[in-house]
């Protein structure tokens, strides 16, 4: 069977690699260079190396207790149940995870996780230790692989999808395509996603009619040190004893959750902008009193020390970054999308693991455990899709339908500033960001539906064109939900029930 993926970050490697060794004729389709993508930035670990006491099941409740009750539990028992054999595959691939020092693999906390169940490489370099283990791997495999090449759009033919055109008009026929481009975080401004993260799986999928779910759902880093790039200071810091303090060197997080700088990302994210809006000054994170920083975090050391901080004196000014979006193009839990021929897996899937908030260092476990698990289903199912509406309870139903302002019941101006990437973000950033309102998302629906990107014939301008497809539907997605849901949070619920429904919302469960 000819496999098409688009995407070689963790899930698409995996999926990659393992298609290949079942015998199907494999190709990746990267759209900058191999190992660029944002698994190579991950700090935080890989969730899964259970100790005395722990469990998978253990895993599991932490996982839809971190997701604030959304998430779906034949997703998490299909994550958690995968999570040993799936850490076994990535140690076999070479990944040097640390150890302890009776030899076994070292296990670290992070937020919302009620026991140390978290396997680091290079202290905070996990991601690049496990891209550049399955790169090394792919390249001595079958697996060919195009770099420079942008999936622009989705062949679809008879119901069916049967490719992608690439950018530069080249079409690419497959017997199965898999979407595995990541998410969006370049939809704001500040974010801790490399500059390729455009969301340009999700937003194919949406222009062939793929059902997506779960978008109002973008997860907030707390502990990012703005810049020209955010850095992201590793929750890990804050396993390792790092806490948090306001202006006044109050530790604010303490009368905020019981499990304090541990507290669900969430629920941190929101005090710490809460905190930084009411003092105006920024909040910041105190690792003075952790040990040997620099040997367990030696990437956020390097960088700090390059920005003139020396984390082991003074404190780090961090906020709120975007760093993760929980929903994305609907699959089971072997990646089958509701279209035909179609597959998606890690970021860009929305396969229930995550709920409305995900759990720390699930991420990169998600990949592994469903690449593996849509390589297999290629073989054993590849034509059974999910039906049409899946049924997800309380999701927003997006497709792409031209915006009717009529409909919306609101005075709708049109003539609102002209489309560009900087303006986008910052709308996005100020009106469907951290915290929310009926107004101000109203609002950013109504601009989005009201600016066209260029048909694109540039890398940029395709870009720029999947940020405006997939930040319509994130603003949409939350607009329809009114009340506040883990990641999705309003400062008041709306006032007007219900909240204006524009055509491009077909309903909301
Ligand atoms: C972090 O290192 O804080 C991020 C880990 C994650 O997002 O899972």
């Amino acid at each position: 069977m000819k496999v098409l993926i688009a995407g070689a970050g963790i899930a698409g490697l995996t999926a990659a690699l393992r298609a290949d060794a079942l015998g199907h004729d494999v190709e990746v389709l990267v759209k900058g260079a191999l190992g660029d993508g944002c698994t190579a930035h991950a700090q935080g670990g890989i969730a899964g190396e259970y100790g005395p006491g722990d469990s998978p099941a253990l895993h599991a409740l932490d996982t839809m207790h971190a997701g604030d009750g959304h998430g779906d539990p034949v997703a998490i028992a299909a994550l958690v149940d995968g999570a040993i054999a799936a850490l076994d595959a990535l140690v076999a691939a070479g990944v040097p995870f640390d150890r302890a020092s009776d030899g076994s693999v070292a296990r670290g906390l992070e937020a919302a996780h009620s026991l140390p169940r978290i396997a680091h490489a290079g202290g905070d370099a996990t991601g690049k230790a496990i891209s550049d283990a399955l790169v090394s791997r792919v390249r001595a495999s079958a697996v060919q692989v195009r770099e420079g090449a942008f999936a622009a759009d989705l062949l679809t033919a008879g119901g069916r999808v049967r490719g992608i055109r690439l950018l530069s008009g080249e079409e690419l026929e497959a017997d199965a395509v898999v979407l595995a481009t990541g998410g969006a975080g370049r939809v704001y401004p500040f974010t801790t996603n490399p500059s390729g993260t455009t969301g340009d799986g999700i937003a194919m999928a949406l222009r062939a009619g793929a059902s997506v779910a779960d978008l109002e759902f973008v997860q907030f880093h707390p502990t990012v040190l703005s810049g020209h790039e955010p850095f992201l200071v590793s929750e890990a810091v804050r396993g390792a004893g790092a806490v948090l303090r306001d202006a006044e060197g109050r530790r604010f997080m303490v009368d905020e959750h019981a499990d304090a700088e541990l507290a669900p990302r969430d629920v941190v994210a929101r005090a710490v902008a809460r905190q930084a809006l009411t003092q105006g000054s920024p909040v910041v994170l105190d690792a003075t009193g952790v040990h040997d920083l620099a040997a367990h975090f030696p990437t956020i050391d390097a960088e700090l020390r390059s920005r003139g901080i020396d984390w082991t004196r003074e404190p780090v000014p961090v906020s709120p970054a975007a760093h993760y979006l929980m929903g994305g193009v609907v699959t089971d839990v072997d990646g089958r999308t509701t279209l035909p021929g179609l597959w998606a897996v890690g970021e860009t899937a929305r396969t229930g693991v995550h709920g409305a908030n995900r759990l720390a260092s699930n991420s990169l476990l998600e990949g592994a455990v469903f690449g593996a698990r849509l390589a297999e289903a290629l073989t054993s199912a590849s034509d059974a899709q999910l039906p049409p509406d899946p049924g997800i309870p309380g999701r927003s139903r997006y497709q792409l339908l031209p915006f009717d302002s009529d409909h919306s019941g609101r005075s709708c101006d049109l003539d609102g500033p002209s489309f560009a990437r900087t303006a986008l973000q910052r709308l996005m950033w100020e009106k469907v960001g951290l915290l929310r309102d009926d107004e101000g998302l109203a609002d950013a629906v109504r601009t989005l539906h009201a600016w066209e990107a260029p048909a694109p014939r540039t890398p940029v301008e395709q870009e720029d064109a999947n940020l405006l497809v997939v930040a319509r539907a994130v603003a949409c997605a939350a607009l329809a939900r009114t009340d506040s849901l883990g990641a999705h949070f309003r400062l008041s619920p709306a006032l007007t029930a219900p909240a204006p429904t524009p055509s491009a919302l077909i309903g909301a469960a």
